[in-house]
């Protein structure tokens, strides 16, 4: 017979509760950025795209088609944001973007971090994962999604799709730790998003797969909850972008796995990727 909980545990059982509940709002985007300007879009796959082609970033496609309810429309103050920073649109490599960040020091982020997370995976990749910031594990190693939620990337990729992690390209909106893991800021957001534009721009994806509330809106400049967000197709720079749960919120709420799943199964439907043989890599 189960013994009633004394006053104490009582009340760490509801902050327990409360926490988990504040976390679950902020997944779903009850928390959020500040909507800020919409970027450009990509030049086709063979060129580097110049800084100056139009934007059509947030447009949403399988709602249309489906008949849904009209997709979030995307923030209109249009800036270029590449030209923040002159010389970051001449950049034609990845290595080049690593070196012309260097020694970061454009955000109050910077005097805090141990590494600048940059990001990781095959520079040509047709499939690239945005996160949302190192935690303590990204920080110490320098790479991105290596701790927990990593793990469970990894999974996501090598079991789920079938394909090895080193095969797609994997970064964050923001490059270094906030400390205590709390949200990215509007001004860290802004300072390091035209490296993120310029790492879409030269990887030139075929697709995105933007994880969590915060990559998405970051992206996507919306407010819009994540649960409305995912399971439809959108765009950022000329690239399909499908919003879904990050893995984080996966560790806390198993139960939303499936949503993930259905996904990247559309994901893998775009890109041609058949279900793997059960557990296996190709
Ligand atoms: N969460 C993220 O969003 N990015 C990481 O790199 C790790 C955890």
């Amino acid at each position: 017979m189960s013994r009633d909980l004394s006053a104490p545990e009582q009340r760490r059982l509801l902050l327990d509760s409360v926490r988990d509940y504040l976390e679950q709002l902020a997944e779903e985007g009850l928390e959020g950025l500040p909507a800020t300007a919409p970027t450009r879009a990509a030049a086709p796959k063979a060129a580097v795209p110049p800084a100056s082609v139009p934007a059509r970033d947030g447009v949403s496609s399988r709602d249309a088609a489906a008949g849904a309810a009209s997709p979030p429309r995307p923030a209109s103050a249009p800036i270029e944001m590449l030209s923040r920073y002159p010389g970051l649109e001449k950049t034609a490599t990845l290595e080049e973007l690593r070196a012309f960040i260097g020694d970061c020091q454009r955000c109050k982020l910077a005097p805090l971090r141990t590494h600048l997370v940059f990001g990781v995976g095959n520079p040509e990749a047709d499939l690239m994962f945005v996160g949302e910031a190192p935690g303590a594990d990204e920080d110490a190693r320098g790479e991105p999604f290596v701790g927990r939620a990593g793990q469970l990337l990894t999974d996501i990729i090598e079991r789920g799709m079938g394909l090895r992690r080193a095969d797609v390209y994997i970064c964050n909106v923001i490059k270094c730790r906030p400390p205590d893991n709390r949200n990215p800021e509007a001004d860290e957001v802004a300072a390091c998003e035209p490296f993120l534009m310029r790492q879409i721009d030269l990887v030139q994806p075929r697709a995105i797969v933007a994880l969590g509330t915060f990559a998405v809106q970051a992206l996507l400049k919306v407010k819009t909850p994540i649960s409305r967000l995912r399971g439809n197709w959108h765009e950022v720079r000329g690239v399909k972008l499908m919003p879904t749960f990050h893995p984080a919120y996966l560790l806390r709420s198993p139960g939303e796995k499936r949503w993930v799943w259905q996904d990247i199964q559309e994901v893998m439907k775009l890109l041609g990727i058949e279900t793997p043989a059960r557990g296996g890599t190709r």
